[in-house]
């Protein structure tokens, strides 16, 4: 089955041809960081506009790259949420037209079902169940994915998400937006002993997190000493990395341990980070548990995640109805 992904839920405008939700033909990635970077962070108006420019010629070009017509599609899956309002109409508005003029159906994929399931576009995808740690600009949450289309949330932020403190910490060191990707480099040449700050790591047997009290800390500490350059800068970026790396770790560790899970998936843009990765191999493996980690560019928002939570979707009997709308606040 090859299915047509469409993910335009916030600044990527994406599409793939993924065959049989495992094998991406292509996989095109417009992204609109450049657009966004000189207001610190995506501008949901601007962010629609690009879409509108972007879409049709990404969709052609995924097509183009897996050697294919739109009358070789046997599904179109777009991203319905959760998203921002305006960027995901966008999406759904292409599919649907795109169906009603081929009669190919389409069906609506959900964002973090596309992150949880990106992994199984690599090599040796673990089956469910298994534990998913979702962790993005917007979101992080672990996941139980008891069966597909079966997803039971452990736990969850109370406050910022993972990436959102990434980019707020960015901002206060005059780092570039998104910050995730500029800390990360830095903080390969620094010491992440240098400065301890805090890991909110509430109750033991809570799996949730929380990342507000660490970007205060930061900010604080800033006050204090003003922003460094040079070798002080990147340990203050290696001593923040630490203190979120070391939380999610921990705490996803510890769920997989309560719930009884072997298997563990990192997904979402934070998932790309490379201390993150290394800590949750190094901490899993010596639980007992199979980490796995997806391709980084899999981490960040792409169509053929969505073209594999759209083929699970229509295995389970989804379709996608002309009067349905974009659900910006959609809990998976
Ligand atoms: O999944 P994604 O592309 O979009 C959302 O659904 O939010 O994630 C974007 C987030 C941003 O906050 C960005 O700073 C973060 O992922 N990110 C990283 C890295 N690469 C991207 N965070 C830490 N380390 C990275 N290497
Ligand atoms: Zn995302």
């Amino acid at each position: 089955m090859n299915v047509l992904g469409l993910e335009t839920s916030c600044d990527e405008t994406a599409a793939a041809v993924v065959v049989d939700g495992r094998r991406a033909l292509s996989d095109v990635v417009s992204t609109q960081i450049d657009l966004h970077r000189r207001f610190g962070g995506v501008v949901p108006e601007v962010a629609s506009r690009n879409h509108l420019v972007q879409v049709l010629p990404v969709v052609h070009l995924a097509l183009e790259r897996a050697g294919m017509q739109l009358r070789d599609i046997d599904l179109i899956s777009v991203t319905t949420g959760p998203g921002l309002i305006g960027a995901l109409m966008v999406g759904v508005q292409v599919a649907k037209a795109l169906s009603m003029a081929t009669g190919i159906p389409f069906v609506g994929a959900n964002h973090l079902e596309g992150h949880l399931l990106a992994i199984r576009l690599g090599e040796a995808p673990p089956e469910p169940p298994f534990l998913g740690l979702v962790v993005s600009g917007g979101h992080t949450t672990l996941y139980d994915v008891e069966d597909y289309g079966r997803y039971r949330r452990v736990g969850t932020t109370r406050d910022d998400a993972a990436g959102e403190a990434y980019d707020k910490v960015a901002r206060l060191l005059g780092l570039p937006y998104p910050g995730g990707q500029p800390i990360d480099t830095l903080a390969q040449s620094g010491d992440p002993t240098a400065i301890r700050f805090p890991r909110a790591l509430p109750g033991k047997d809570v799996h949730d997190f929380s990342f507000s009290g660490l970007k205060t800390s930061v900010s604080v500490h800033l006050q204090r000493h003003g922003v460094p350059e040079g070798q002080a800068l990147a340990d203050l970026c290696a001593s923040f990395q630490e203190a979120v790396a070391d939380s999610l770790t921990r705490k996803t560790v510890s769920a997989a341990r309560a719930l009884g899970r072997r298997d563990v998936v990192l997904c979402g843009g934070v998932a790309a980070n490379s201390r993150i990765r290394s800590l949750l191999q190094e901490r899993g493996t010596s639980a007992g548990l199979n980490v796995h980690l997806p391709a980084k560019r899999l981490c960040t928002d792409n169509g053929a995640m969505i073209a594999v939570a759209g083929y699970e979707a229509h295995r389970r009997g989804l379709v996608g109805e002309f009067n349905q709308a974009a659900d910006p606040a959609w809990r998976l």
